[in-house]
């Protein structure tokens, strides 16, 4: 199995367009202390000609260019691509709005919870996507469903969504519904996939780790998992928000209760921080935060990171 993190940050990149903190800025300089870094997608691939792409980001056009894999082929017809299938996990904007650099035609499906499909069902821009070649297919918790068929001794490639703790998309949140905001089942999931011999852990966001996914993950071959903060309350501390990360729904890296702790010894060979915010200190190179989360056996995830399982 081949991944391409064509996208390593959260939602606003790095830099983020309006912002000038220290980390967007040092990004924007060119020093590098901080690189560049785009909104968060992934692609896999079980054979290096097929790609599943595994949230649709805002800066998927760039990201593709950017990926030699994902150009049209040479040999094929006027118009063809490498993407086969798009899987989503939630339907924030930093994982959807990429659906729409995919219009002109191109046959594909996309799988996602039956919350999420209703959130692109209820926004007629989708409609772009022709739906007499792009279907729209659910994905049901704990159940193995086939993305992409075998071929040439290759692949499948199956995926296994689950449920993991998180929070309905910003853009949807209704604070008359309580401390959850609206969240139900289904809108956050994270992402087993198999090509019938490796299986990758995929989890861009996650509020809590708890022993349900401590179990799930124990002995897994890799995880790439929600890094977006590193504490807590490092965007008030930065003067950049007013939200902590539990606010936001996702877990920090840090503390007793962040996910360095939670998933410690667990036997995880590889451990990968993805969907990284332009507050969180480990993105300066040489940090203490970066040498802090590298001791404890994490890598950060940078674009165009290749990983072969
Ligand atoms: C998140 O990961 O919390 C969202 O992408 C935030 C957003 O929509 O900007
Ligand atoms: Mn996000």
């Amino acid at each position: 199995m081949i991944i391409h993190v064509l996208g390593s940050a959260a939602g606003g990149g790095v830099p983020q367009w309006n912002c000038n903190g220290r980390i967007s800025a040092a990004a924007r300089s060119g020093s590098g202390e901080v690189f560049a870094r785009t909104q968060s997608s992934l692609t896999v691939s079980a054979d290096g000609k097929r790609w599943v792409l595994l949230n649709a980001s805002p800066d998927l056009r760039h990201q593709m260019a950017a990926t030699p894999a994902l150009h049209p082929h040479a040999d094929g017809p006027l118009r063809n691509s490498a993407i086969a299938a798009v899987v989503l996990t939630n339907a924030d904007v930093d994982h959807i709005t990429g659906l729409l650099t995919l219009r002109e035609g191109h046959a594909f499906n996309v799988y996602a919870t039956s919350r999420v499909l209703q959130v692109l069902a209820s926004n007629s821009i989708f409609n772009v996507l022709d739906g007499e070649k792009v279907c729209r297919l659910p994905i049901e918790m704990d159940r193995w469903i086939e993305v992409l068929k075998p071929q040439d001794g290759f692949g499948p490639l199956d995926i296994r969504p689950f449920l993991v703790p998180g929070k309905v998309a910003l853009y949807l949140e209704d604070a008359s519904a309580g401390p959850g905001l609206g969240t139900s089942d289904g809108d956050t999931v994270g992402l087993e996939i198999s090509d019938g011999h490796r299986r990758l852990h995929y989890i861009p966001g996650c509020a809590r780790v708890d022993d349900t996914l401590r179990a799930r993950l124990a002995g897994a071959e890799l995880v790439l998992f929600d890094g977006t903060l590193f504490t807590d309350d490092e965007m008030i501390a930065q003067g950049l928000s007013q939200k902590t990360g539990k606010r936001m729904g996702h877990i920090s890296m840090s503390g007793p209760e962040g996910s360095m702790a939670a998933l410690a010894g667990l036997g995880i060979q590889r451990r990968v921080y993805i969907h990284i915010n332009n507050s969180n200190p480990v993105l300066r190179e040489g940090s203490a935060e970066r040498s802090l989360v590298e001791a404890a056996g994490w890598q950060i995830a940078h674009d165009g990171m290749e990983i072969t399982l």
